[in-house]
């Protein structure tokens, strides 16, 4: 139909691995609530992925939790939506075995995770390796159209698509004969090769030193950190030191960076004239940032404690998603076990 968009099956997984912060709000979490609204979400607790780097049981369920309560806190309807833990469909870890069977080693070889690990000199395991193989299991497993990822995932995404053609190659009797065959209409029968979806202008959130904000670079500013712990952050961004009646450059500003990203544009417009007429200091903005990011967020963050508060609840979402997921994930797994041999008569 011209003019009318149609609904997508569109699915990604945020690894539970400490609080989210600004950078995973702007950068993932509202965009996929968004998306929610207009296409078919499946949004998962990448909780076995966590397990490349997590070593603290008590930490990756009460991080699995929150990632939970931050998606419904940010507006995710769990209703709406299929919001679920990984680990709770374990199939999909049957999936990443036959992937794993069709993949040659020089595709997981350029993959940059690993690489990158081992650029800093730090211990590869075999489960670093395989990420990307379980990743693509996540996609194709729920017959998924779209993927909305940070650019850094593109990567995985096109893994995935290599890797379902090379199922559909192996055992579902695709013909060979390059991108054209890849991309032949998908029968309804194979694994299905999913999109990426790039965030068009998700700019890059700065962190407390200008950085890129990121857990592992410990710059970050919790989303929902109480008022005062939010406070103690924003006031430790790293400013200029040119002295307060000179006047400044916004755009080499960090606090304006992020103050842009809730701002309306004729706030950013009135606070840049501030910076640029002189006699207005860092700790001001950061004081107009910290009033915007609390209007924000404090709404959202009542919702998410009063979730936080009720696990067992949000145990309940989960399950429920989990229960829905694994209805969408049983066929693709029957029609694998049909195609590759293994017995398809199992109950589950
Ligand atoms: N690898 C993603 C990240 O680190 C998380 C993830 C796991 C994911 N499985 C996925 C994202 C499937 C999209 C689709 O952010």
């Amino acid at each position: 139909m011209i003019g009318t968009q149609p609904r997508l099956r569109c699915l990604s997984g945020i690894k539970p691995t400490g609080q989210p912060h600004w950078g995973n709000y702007f950068g993932m979490i509202r965009p996929a609530v968004a998306l929610a609204a207009q296409h078919e979400a499946l949004y998962f607790i990448a909780d076995l992925h966590a397990l490349t780097t997590v070593r603290d049981a008590e930490a990756l369920r009460r991080d699995s939790l929150g990632i939970a309560a931050t998606m419904i806190a940010c507006g995710l309807d769990p209703s709406a939506s299929v919001l679920w833990r990984q680990s709770d469909v374990p199939e999909v870890l049957e999936l990443t075995w036959v992937l794993s069977c069709v993949t040659g080693m020089g595709l997981i070889e350029r993959a940059h995770a690993w690489k990158d690990a081992r650029a800093k000199g730090k211990d590869v395991s075999l489960g670093l390796v395989s990420y990307p193989v379980l990743m693509a299991a996540d996609i194709l497993l729920y017959d998924t159209d779209v993927v909305p990822v940070g650019k850094d995932q593109v990567q995985h995404v096109e893994m995935a698509r290599d890797m379902a053609t090379a199922t559909n190659l192996a055992f579902f009797g695709a013909q060979a004969g390059g991108e054209q065959v890849a991309e032949a209409k998908w029968d309804g029968r194979m694994l299905k090769r999913p999109q990426a979806i790039v965030q068009a202008n998700s700019a890059v959130v700065p962190g407390l030193d200008g950085q890129k904000m990121s857990k592992s670079y410990g710059n970050y500013i919790a989303v929902f950190a109480g008022p005062k712990a939010m406070k103690k952050q924003v006031m430790a961004i790293v400013t200029g030191s040119t002295p307060l009646e000179a006047p400044k450059d916004p755009d080499t500003c960090t606090v304006f960076a992020l103050f842009r990203l809730f701002a309306t544009a004729e706030q950013q417009a009135e606070l840049a004239e501030k910076y640029r007429a002189g006699n207005f200091g860092y700790g001001h903005a950061k004081l107009e940032l910290l009033q915007l990011a609390e209007a924000h967020f404090a709404p959202q963050r009542e919702r998410y404690d009063e979730l936080m508060a009720r696990p067992s609840d949000l145990e309940a979402i989960l399950q429920d998603g989990a229960r829905r997921a694994h209805a969408i994930a049983a066929p693709v797994i029957e029609r694998l076990r049909a195609a590759t041999g293994l017995p398809t008569h199992v109950r589950r």
